[in-house]
Order: C-alpha cells, then structure tokens, then sequence
C-alpha cells in the first residue's frame, strides 16, 4: 500500500512540476506577446479622439510638420479647418490674429482645427474655435531657430537685409536691428514670443517673463519640443486618443544640409542673449515637457511607442517614396509635390514611388503634400464655390 501510494504521489509531484513549468512558459510567452499586441489591444488611446483642436504654428520650428498632421487628421475625419480668407496664405500674420482673416469666420460658425500662421490673440480665436478646444504650439531652441529664420527670411527681413551672416549680425544687432522698422523684423528677435502674442522687444525682466509663462501655461495645454520630436508625437498622441497612423508623418519643409550654418560659439551665446525671452520660453516648456512625458510613461514605456512611431515611419517610407532621401525641387519629378523655396534655403520634398495603386497613392500623396498645395486642397474641399488659392506659383 504504502508503495502504491508512493508512487501516487511521485505522480502528482510530476504533474504539478509538469503544470508550475507550463505556466511558467505561458507567462513568459505572454509577457513577450502582450507586448507585440500592445499596440493592437492595450492603446494608450480609449475614448474618442480629440477633433477641436488649435495649434499655435510658431515659425522654423519643424510646425510644417505638425501641419501635415493636422491636415490629413482633418481631411481624413471630414473635420473643418479655419483657413487663410480669400487669396491669402497665412492667418493675418505678422498682425495681430483677428476673427475676419478666417474663411467664412462666424458668428455662428465655429471649426474643428485652426493651424495656420498667426500671431496668437485669444479673444478673436475664440471666436472662431469651439469652447473645448485644446490648445498646443511647438518651440524649438532659439539658437537653431534663429540660424533657420535668417537663411529662410535673409531678403525679406529689413534686419537681415544688410548683413552676410548671422555671425556678423549677432556680433552687433543693434546697428542692424531697428524695432521701429516694421513687424518683419519680427522674424529677427524673440520670434517664437512674438507669436505667443506677447512684445519681442520687452526686456526680460523676471516679473514679466514669469506673468506671461503663466499666460502660455493658462492656456496651452502642451508645447512640443522639436529636438524631441518623435517624444513629442508620442505625448500628442496620448492626449489627443488619436491613432498611431494619425501621428507619423514624414518631415516636410526641411532644408538641405547645405544650406544650414553652423555658428560660431560665441554667436550661441550671443544669440541666447539676443533672444532671452525666447530662451526663457524654451527653457521652462522643455522642463515641463519632460516632466509631463515622465509623468505619464515609464522611460521603457517611452522607448517603445518611439519604437512603434520610428517602425511605422520606415514602413511608410517603403511603402511610398522612390527612395528614402528628400529631394530638392529640381529632383521632384511631380511638379505638385515642389515646396514653396524662400531666401537661401533649399527646401526639400519626396518623390513617390511610381508603382502605386489608387488608394496607397493617396495616402502617400497626403504624406508629402507641402503646406501651401495641401492648404489650397483643403480650401478647395471646403469652399468649392469660392475661387481656389492660386498657387500656380509652387510650379514655375
Ligand atoms: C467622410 O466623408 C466621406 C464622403 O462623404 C465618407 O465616405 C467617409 O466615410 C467620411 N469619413 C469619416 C471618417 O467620417
Ligand atoms: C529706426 O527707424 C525709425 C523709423 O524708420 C527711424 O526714425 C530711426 O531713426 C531709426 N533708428 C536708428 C537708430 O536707425
Ligand atoms: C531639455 O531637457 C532635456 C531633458 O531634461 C535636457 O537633456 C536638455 O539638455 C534640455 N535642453 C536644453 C537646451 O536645455
Ligand atoms: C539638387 O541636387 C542635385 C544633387 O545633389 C544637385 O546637383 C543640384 O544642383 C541641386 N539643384 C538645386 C536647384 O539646388
Ligand atoms: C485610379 O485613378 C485613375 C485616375 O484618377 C482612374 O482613371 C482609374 O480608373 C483608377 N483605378 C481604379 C482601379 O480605381
């Protein structure tokens, strides 16, 4: 008896070492699986997307690109877009924003998304924009944000007008820079303050850069940071519940290698001086923005949606471009898909692959589309019986 209890017993030993490594393997299979699924079943995204939504488009500070995925967000989901009145291009900027520069601007009418250049005025946006709006813009480091403004705007700026380089104009501003000399010159100080709405040539003086952080933190819900970019999808993503595709985009509107500088040292630190208050902005929302991004997701977290974001990014490229390299605008072959060329950058774009079947090409085109031809699109959807933006320009 006792053996045949024995032997009972080693057999139930056996099964329960049979079932502990079973489970065992099934946890560890899980744990890798349930994070390949991730993406499919575990969302960070529950609950309706956000579609009223105004984006402050600071100047050189990757917006293009935001734009691009505002645009497709807008024209994929039917939602209205409060763009540029008549023939113009831009939401009244450099001036003030007012209610009357929007396309069929209300009352009563109210859009989904308000994304173009503009100088930020809140009183005359929230006449056009919806109570529950969520407000985000993008900074970039002054430095480098300044450097892009001069090759970009180098013969329409009075400022920039007269001088080679930015290293001989931060080297003395003063004999350049005339505050008296029109709103253009808007472009060479503080430009990312000016469009927050506040004065580019205020000195910074603690008390007034404090009041207006708060001004920004009152009302912007986020601010990206362009160094950061794919960090900054990542967190977009999550507060608006959009989708992973709604968020990938393609940069657009970048320059060629060529034709970005490099500043002396001392021209770094004499353009952080040059322009404190936009070095204050940036400096406070880069400290938030990380603090906001480690709040919500663990560092490993992080890594894995900018993994997913990157992945998704590669696959696109496959998928749509002829090869992965921007190109200038005499390589694109697609007259339609040449950006808008400024001062002394060379702004590049994509060419797409020539194989693509209808549905793919629209999705790709959508991808590439440079801001003035997707905005004349969308204009055209809008208001079919108003006369299109001309933009026969782009193709000269
Ligand atoms: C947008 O409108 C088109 C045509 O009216 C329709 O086919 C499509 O399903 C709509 N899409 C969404 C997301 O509502
Ligand atoms: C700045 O411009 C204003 C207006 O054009 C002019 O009156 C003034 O003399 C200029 N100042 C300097 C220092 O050039
Ligand atoms: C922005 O914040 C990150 C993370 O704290 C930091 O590594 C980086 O140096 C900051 N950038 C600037 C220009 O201060
Ligand atoms: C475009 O790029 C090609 C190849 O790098 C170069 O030879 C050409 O000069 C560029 N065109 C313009 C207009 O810059
Ligand atoms: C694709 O688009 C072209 C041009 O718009 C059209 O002629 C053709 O019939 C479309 N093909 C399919 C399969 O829908």
């Amino acid at each position: 008896m006792p053996s045949v209890l024995g032997g009972s017993h080693r057999c139930f030993q056996a099964v329960l070492l049979f079932l502990a490594l079973t489970v065992l393997l099934l946890v560890g299979f899980l744990h890798r699986n349930v994070q390949l699924l991730m993406p499919l079943l575990g969302d960070p995204v529950q609950g309706l997307p956000v579609t009223n939504i105004m984006f402050l488009k600071t100047h050189k500070t990757a917006s293009s690109t935001v734009l691009n995925i505002l645009y497709r967000f807008v024209e994929t989901h039917n939602l209205s877009a409060a763009l540029p009145a008549g023939s113009n291009f831009q939401l009244g900027y450099p001036w003030l924003f007012v209610a009357r520069y929007v396309e069929g601007a209300g009352p009563p009418r109210r859009f989904n998304v308000m994304c173009n250049h503009l100088r930020f005025n809140l009183p005359e946006v929230q006449k056009v924009m919806p109570e529950d709006t969520f407000y985000f813009s993008i900074l970039r480091n002054p430095v480098s944000q300044l450097e892009s403004s001069f090759i970009y705007y180098k013969n329409y700026v009075p400022a920039f007008r007269g001088v080679e380089s930015l290293d001989a104009f931060l080297a003395a501003p003063g004999v350049y820079y005339n505050a008296s000399k029109g709103m253009n010159n808007a472009y060479a100080r503080n430009n990312m303050w000016f469009d927050f709405g506040f004065d580019s040539d205020a000195p910074a003086e603690e008390s007034y850069v404090r009041a207006r952080l708060a001004d920004v933190e009152r009302r912007f819900q986020l601010l990206l940071i362009a160094e950061h970019f794919d960090e900054s999808m990542v967190l977009l993503r999550r507060r608006l519940r959009w989708q992973l595709d709604d968020v990938v985009s393609f940069r657009v509107n970048a320059r060629s290698a060529r034709t970005v500088t490099s500043l002396a040292p001392e021209s770094r630190e004499r353009a952080k001086r040059w322009c404190a208050l936009d070095w204050r902005l940036y400096q406070h929302f880069n400290r938030s923005f990380w603090e906001q991004l480690h709040a919500e997701l663990h560092p490993r977290a992080l890594r894995r949606e900018v993994a997913l974001l990157r992945a998704r990014r590669r696959e696109l490229t496959a998928l749509c471009l002829q090869d992965a390299t921007p190109k200038n605008k005499t390589q694109i072959t697609d007259r339609h898909l040449r950006p808008y060329q400024s001062g002394k950058a060379e702004i590049l774009g994509y060419n797409l692959r020539p194989d693509l079947d209808n549905a793919t090409l629209r999705t790709c085109q959508r991808l590439v589309m440079p801001e003035l031809q997707y905005m004349a699109h969308l204009y055209s959807l809008q208001f079919p019986e108003k006369p299109p933006k001309d933009i026969r320009f782009l193709e000269e």
